[in-house]
C-alpha cells in the first residue's frame, strides 16, 4: 500500500495505552502540559505513573493508519551525538560571550545616542546561526541559564538565540535564520529610547508609564529606519513581537493572521525568555511553568503551531531545569537527548536526606532505567534552584569532553 504521508493526532484514554506507543502532548486533567514531545511509552509501568499525575487522556500520532515509531538510535549514535553536544558546547560559549558583547555594544551606542551601526549584530547573528548549524542544542542550553541580572542586553541575546534554535526546528533556511536571529538580537532596541527611571523601575507601572513602555516597539523601528542591511523580516519582529493573536497586544492592535510568522515566534520567545528570569517583583518561573502557562494561552494569545513548535523543541525538562528524581536526589538537567525528553543526564547534587554531594554525580537516566527501576531513575517533579541555593551556570558549562 502506498505511503500517503498524512498523519493527524488522535485522543485515546489513558486506559487504552499500551507499551510501544508514541505520545504526543499529554496534559494532567487541570490542562498543565506534562510531555509536549514525542515519547515511546516502553513499560506499564509508565502508564501508571501517568494515571497518577493526573492523565485521563493523551495524544498519539496516527500516520497511514499506524502509530508513528520515533527513530531507534544505535548506542554508537548516541554516543556520537553526545560528544558531538559537547564538541560545540565550547565553541558555543565563545559565540554566546562574544554575541553578548555586540549586542551590549550595539544597545549602548543607541542608548548614548549614536546613530544605529548593523555590523557588530550581523556578524553576532552569523555566528548563532552556524553554531545552531553545527549543533542545535548547545548554544540553546547556554541561552537557558539565567543569572540574577536582567539586563535588556542579556534578555535580547536569549531571544535571538531561542528564535533561530526554533526556526532551524522549523526548517528554515539559512538566510532566514539570520533574520530571525537578528530580529531577535534587535527586539527591544527601542527601549534604549524609553527614559532610564521608567524601563529600571522596581514596582509596577502607572498607566502613563506603561504607555510610554509601550512605544518601544515603534522607536524600534525608527531607530533602524536608515540601516540598508537589516531586513523586513527583522523589522517585522521588533515591531510586532507585543501583538497577541486576540487583538489585544500593541503597537497597533492586529489579530490573527495579521501578525507575521517572524512576528508570533518573537512574542512566544520574548515571553517564554521574561517568564523564566527573575524579575524585581517575582522570581523567576521554571521552564515547566512557563511553557505551560503559554500553552493555555494558544488560539487566545499565540497561535497553536507555533507554540506547539517552542514546547516540542525545549521539551519538558529543557537544559537547566533543577529537578527531584525517584531517588528523592536533586539535580540540574545538563543535556537532553531528542526522542528521550524524559530521561535526560542529571548532574546530581543532593542526597536523598538533603546533604549535598562533594562532587556532583553524572546520571544518564535513560541508560540507568531499567523495567524493575524505571520510576526510581525518573524525575519525578521540577524545583526552584534557588530554594536550594544552586547555581545553575556553575554545572552546565562542565563537560565530560573538555
Ligand atoms: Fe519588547
Ligand atoms: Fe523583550
Amino acid at each position: 500500500m502506498a505511503a500517503t504521508g498524512k498523519s493527524y493526532l488522535r485522543k485515546i484514554d489513558i486506559s487504552d495505552v499500551e507499551p510501544g506507543m508514541v505520545l504526543e502532548d499529554v496534559f494532567n486533567d487541570e490542562g498543565v502540559l506534562l510531555i509536549s514531545s514525542q515519547v515511546e511509552v516502553t513499560s506499564p509501568g509508565q502508564i501508571e505513573v501517568l494515571k497518577k499525575r493526573g492523565v485521563s487522556a493523551v495524544y498519539i500520532n496516527i500516520r497511514d493508519g499506524v502509530d508513528v515509531p520515533i527513530e531507534k538510535l544505535k548506542k554508537q549514535e548516541l554516543l556520537k551525538r553526545e560528544e558531538e553536544y559537547y564538541l560545540e558546547l565550547s565553541r558555543a560559549k565563545e559565540v554566546h560571550q562574544s554575541t553578548l558583547e555586540a549586542t551590549k555594544n550595539t544597545l549602548h551606542a543607541v542608548r548614548t545616542g549614536r546613530p544605529f551601526t548593523a555590523g557588530e549584530i550581523e556578524i553576532a547573528g552569523e555566528k548563532i546561526v552556524s553554531s545552531i548549524l553545527r549543533n542545535p542544542d548547545a548554544l540553546l542550553s547556554l541561552a537557558q541559564i539565567k543569572g540574577y541580572d536582567e539586563y535588556t542586553y542579556v534578555h535580547s541575546v536569549n531571544v535571538g538565540i531561542l528564535l533561530t534554535s526554533v526556526a532551524k526546528a522549523m526548517q528554515y533556511n539559512k538566510n532566514a535564520l539570520l533574520e530571525v536571529g537578528i530580529g531577535g538580537l534587535l527586539h527591544d532596541i527601542g527601549k534604549m529610547r524609553i527614559p532610564e527611571h521608567i524601563l529600571n523601575k522596581a514596582g509596577k507601572y502607572t498607566e502613563d508609564e506603561f504607555n510610554v513602555m509601550k512605544r518601544h516597539p515603534q522607536l524600534g523601528i525608527d531607530i533602524l529606519r536608515y540601516s540598508r542591511t537589516i531586513t523586513d523580516v527583522s523589522r517585522l519582529i521588533v515591531y510586532e513581537h507585543h501583538e497577541r493573536f486576540n487583538g489585544k497586544g500593541y503597537p497597533r492592535g492586529i489579530t490573527g493572521s495579521q501578525i507575521s510568522e517572524a512576528g508570533v515566534m518573537a512574542a512566544v520567545a520574548d515571553v517564554y525568555d521574561a517568564m523564566t528570569t527573575d524579575r524585581v517583583y517575582r522570581p523567576a518561573w521554571t521552564p515547566q511553568r512557563a511553557l505551560a502557562t503559554i500553552f493555555q494561552g494558544c488560539d487566545v494569545e499565540f497561535p497553536r503551531r507555533i507554540v506547539e513548535f517552542f514546547t516540542r523543541h525545549l521539551g519538558i525538562y529543557p537544559v537547566g531545569s533543577f529537578v527531584r528524581l525517584g531517588t528523592g536526589e536533586l539535580g540540574v538537567v545538563v543535556r537532553v537527548e531528542k526522542g528521550k525528553i524524559l530521561a535526560p543526564d542529571i548532574l546530581v547534587l543532593y542526597s536523598p536526606d538533603g546533604i549535598r554531594y562533594s562532587e556532583p554525580r553524572e546520571y544518564k537516566l535513560a541508560e540507568l532505567q531499567t523495567e524493575s527501576n524505571r520510576k526510581k531513575y525518573s524525575i519525578e517533579s521540577s524545583l526552584n534552584p534557588k530554594d536550594f541555593n544552586v547555581k545553575i551556570s556553575d554545572y552546565i558549562q562542565k563537560s565530560p569532553f573538555d
